[in-house]
């Protein structure tokens, strides 16, 4: 039987150039859509596809993400002395089990493989969940637990797939895969970032992936690959061939890259739009624009 999945790696340490200068002084990951932070999103994702341990791998600067789950009891008190009950119940939202989230540091921005490699003692030797929080999932189901499910059928690593504009493949991860048909494909090959005319697929590799303990032995000795980086993507091409295979999942759901900016402005007025209490006045605002 396929061992449950209860722990997510959510690597943090990146420098967040794109966004330079609002992420001199805070994380990335701390930007917000409406009125909470992206890794808000990410958490929120993680818990209802039911996992109950989180690995942020960190880095110098980083301090705002792991506080922002810490209880605030003063902010708590006033709200409840002012009776602002709704407020009371969005903080909730932060508040995380005492002991659920660990934190490790990536002491250098070696690439996003190493990041994971780091958080290896805290996973041990069980399936394990990446979550990036600059990719936002915008779906009925959470992605992360659509991808738990097609863990469970393959026992294999599991990575959330989107076909891209052929011509935008030299910026994903890219998955060979025999048969296009279906949501779960089974993959063939991967490639880093190819050139259009290399490029075995426009299936992309977004930031989801559930990994099975063998990604972090051959993350042991994985050499650095595309633009010098320890490269995820590396390691778990190592599984194609293993017993249980790598499968890529053509989720249902609209992926945002908020780590760019125009994918963090398109996100911000698809998830205001999605608030019954903003809708309007936002949909309203949106019509005058003369565009063009
Ligand atoms: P990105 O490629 O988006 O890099 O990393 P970045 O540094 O965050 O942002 P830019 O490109 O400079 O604007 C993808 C994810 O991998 C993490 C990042 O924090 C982000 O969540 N990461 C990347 C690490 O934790 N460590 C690394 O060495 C590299």
């Amino acid at each position: 039987m396929t061992q449950k999945v209860t722990k997510a790696v959510l690597p943090i340490a990146g420098l967040g150039t794109r966004f330079l200068p609002a992420t001199k002084s805070m994380p990335k990951e701390m930007m917000t859509l409406v009125d909470r932070p992206l890794i808000q999103y990410a958490m929120d994702e993680a818990r209802a596809a039911g996992i109950t341990d989180f690995i942020f791998v960190t880095a110098k600067g980083k301090g705002a993400l792991v506080d922002y789950f810490d209880k605030s009891p003063d902010l708590e008190r006033s709200l409840k002395e002012k009776g602002k009950t709704d407020l009371m119940e969005e903080l909730a939202r932060s508040d995380m089990p005492s002991g659920a989230i660990s934190t490790i540091r990536q002491q250098e921005a070696l690439g996003l493989g190493h990041a994971v490699w780091c958080a290896r003692r805290l996973i041990g030797d069980e399936p394990f969940a990446v979550i990036l929080p600059d990719d936002v999932i915008m779906s009925d189901k959470p992605c992360l637990q659509q991808m738990t499910e097609a863990h469970r059928e393959t026992g294999g690593c599991v990575i959330a797939a989107m076909e891209v504009d052929p011509d935008q493949t030299d910026k994903y991860g890219i998955l060979s895969v025999a048969d296009t048909g279906g949501r779960a494909v089974k993959v063939n090959g991967m490639v880093e970032k190819p050139d259009p005319k290399d490029a075995p697929s426009n299936l992309a590799v977004i930031g989801r992936y559930i990994l099975t303990p063998r990604v972090l032995d051959a993350l042991d000795t994985q050499d650095p690959g595309k633009g010098g980086e320890i490269q995820l993507t590396d390691a778990i091409a190592k599984q194609i061939d293993g017993a249980l295979g790598v499968w890529g999942l053509k989720f249902d759901g609209q992926r945002f890259d908020c780590g760019s900016k125009a994918g963090f402005l398109q996100a911000t007025v698809a998830f205001g739009l999605a608030r019954p209490e903003l809708r309007d006045d936002l949909a309203g605002f949106l019509k005058t624009l003369k565009l063009g």
